[in-house]
């Protein structure tokens, strides 16, 4: 099995490595535009594999998609990251015409290859890999909610003093301030949490959630990097493992919860073919009003990248 992550930064270098260390790929081909960068990276990840036991080959290449040919998965994580004060959509210009160019290369050299987009705005630059794909969307698809919800689970095994194992949370809408978390679908070893925790207290964590990337840009001065990359590398494993593992995904919906022609966050099941299924919630009025709200605001940014018209082949 073979995955190329393209972009050698924070997020696609600890994607490549937490790949390396499961163990589960045959070789890993780490890409960026920048020269030696990606080689540089690649050498210290495999330099590790002696010490830390796995086999999986890491190589690092300076934009010769030649090196990516016959891929099962592409994470791509080439973009500027977000900076104190610049909003995801700030993005939006810049990462675009990266996204654009990397997915046909990528696409050229393996033509049947399921790409997981990272690069911000998430929801949007999934749409721009998809547009430039010319593929099912079932093989394009982002990562947002595994984060997001790492991020949940994490704040309340704190404020419940309990195991994040123990944790299971779902959480859709874009990945940004209008995400929905969905605290009725939230247990703690299937205890439901609300049983567990104050209103109250409920209330502030899913604030918190909210602005999360947020937080982490305001305290490093550039985005989040170890939980990203975590987050794409599971969604990778449950692929090539054939998992068929729920996660909350950015994906293409065609009518479900009411929504047609739009990448948004919803639960769905992963396997070797990429998206098995959309899961539909029942949701309540609440919880689906959260959810038309943060497609309103989906929309709009790609409204912006549509009136762009990036050419696309
Ligand atoms: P970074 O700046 O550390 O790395 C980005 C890399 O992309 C750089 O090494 C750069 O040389 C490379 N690059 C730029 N243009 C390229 C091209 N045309 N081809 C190949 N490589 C190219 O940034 P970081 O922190 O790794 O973030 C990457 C992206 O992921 C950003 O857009 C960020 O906003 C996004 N992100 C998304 C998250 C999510 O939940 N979806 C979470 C965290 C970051
Ligand atoms: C994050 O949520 C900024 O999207 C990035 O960390």
């Amino acid at each position: 099995m073979k995955v190329t992550v393209v972009g050698a930064g924070n997020v696609g270098a600890t994607c490549a490595n937490v790949i390396a260390h499961n163990d589960f790929a045959n070789e890993v081909i780490l890409l960026d535009i920048k020269e030696g960068t990606a080689e540089g990276k690649s050498l210290d990840i495999w330099q590790t594999a002696p010490i830390d036991m796995y086999d999986t080959r890491v190589v690092g290449s300076t934009n010769d998609y030649k090196r990516t040919a016959g891929s099962d998965v592409v994470v791509i994580t080439s973009g500027l990251p977000r900076k104190p004060g610049m909003s995801r959509d700030d993005l939006i210009a810049t990462n675009a015409g990266i996204v654009k160019s990397v997915t046909e290369n990528i696409i050229k050299h393996s033509p049947d290859t399921i790409i997981i987009v990272v690069s911000n705005p998430l929801d949007v630059m999934t749409y721009c890999a998809y547009l430039n794909a010319h593929v099912d969307s079932s093989r394009v698809f982002g990562m947002a909610g595994i984060l997001d919800t790492a991020r949940y689970r994490a704040f309340l095994a704190d404020a419940l003093n309990t195991s994040p194992k123990d944790i299971q949370a779902v959480l859709m809408g874009g990945h940004g301030d209008t995400m929905v978390p969905l605290p009725r679908y939230t247990t703690v070893a299937g205890i439901p949490v609300t049983e567990l925790i104050a209103k109250d207290k409920l209330d502030t964590i899913i604030q918190r959630t909210k602005t999360g990337g947020g937080e982490i840009v305001n305290l490093l001065g550039t985005s989040a990097w170890y939980a990203p990359g975590a987050a794409a590398a599971q969604m990778v494993e449950a692929i090539l493992k054939d998992q068929h593992r729920i996660f909350p995904c950015c994906a293409w919906l065609s009518g479900q919860y009411g929504l047609k022609d739009i990448y948004l966050g919803v639960p769905v099941k992963l396997g070797r073919k990429g998206i098995e299924q959309i899961i539909e919630l029942k949701l309540n009025k609440e919880e689906n009003d959260s959810l038309q709200k943060s497609a309103v605001a989906v929309r709009e940014v790609m409204g912006v990248l549509d009136g762009m018209q990036l050419e696309t082949k």
